[in-house]
């Protein structure tokens, strides 16, 4: 089984559905860490409640040196023999040094169907577009910001009277349903990042839209 380390900043609700997923002996990859960058994250709690090893890399001390903290997280992870990063909520932009030490290796989860969205407040601006289809997607870690291939995508519809926060919990149930299947397809090397930088190894359903 492949050794997952999942990194967060916050709540932690993906790690959860993730370490869950890969309490199934059959599911292919352990979670062998929880990594933030946050000392007060409350996914911490409940990861060591779950029994997994956790490390906080705090990256204040670091102040504006981005390689500097980066080069302590990557230390961390091959300190865990870790072979696939799962960022879950994990609040730092990387810079394309680290991003190409794990490219293929590295997924994201952003709450938005991109390319749509990339960035911040996905939720308030889907509505303030106007849109009827909002979404997730998990997808490999390119140095570009949220522009890495998808693995799996999820839709959800949009509603008249939906707020960021009712539209945000909605996609949240999606989350974590696609971010387990995402890691499994990947951990099992079912699908791959090439070196042209396109998905290969996708189910057929999946290559067609279908979810
Ligand atoms: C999730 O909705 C995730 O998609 C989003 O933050 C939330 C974390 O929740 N990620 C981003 O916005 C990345 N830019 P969680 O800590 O409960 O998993």
């Amino acid at each position: 089984r492949k050794r997952v380390a999942v990194l967060i900043s916050g709540r932690g609700s993906n790690m959860t559905a993730l370490i869950a997923a890969a309490a199934d002996p059959a599911f292919p990859a352990t979670i062998a860490l929880v990594v933030s960058n946050r000392p007060d994250a409350a996914g911490l709690a409940a990861a060591a409640e779950a029994g997994i090893a956790t490390a906080v890399v705090d990256h204040k001390p670091f102040g504006k040196d981005r390689e500097a903290f980066e080069r302590v997280l990557d230390e961390t992870l091959r300190a865990a023999d870790i072979d696939i990063v799962c960022l879950a909520g994990f609040m730092r932009v990387l810079t394309p040094w680290f991003v190409e030490r794990w490219t293929g290796r590295m997924l994201n989860i952003h709450p938005s169907l991109l390319p749509a969205f990339r960035g911040l407040d996905t939720h308030a601006r889907a509505l303030a577009e106007g849109v009827r289809l909002h979404g997730c997607t998990v997808h490999f870690v390119v140095p570009e910001l949220d522009a890495g291939p998808a693995v799996i995508q999820a839709a959800v519809p949009v509603m008249p009277d939906d707020t960021p926060e009712s539209l945000a919990a909605r996609v949240l149930t999606q989350e974590h349903r696609i971010y387990p299947a995402a890691l499994a397809l990947v951990a099992s090397g079912a699908v791959t990042l090439g070196a042209d930088g396109r998905i290969a190894g996708l189910p057929q359903a999946q290559a067609d839209g279908a979810v």
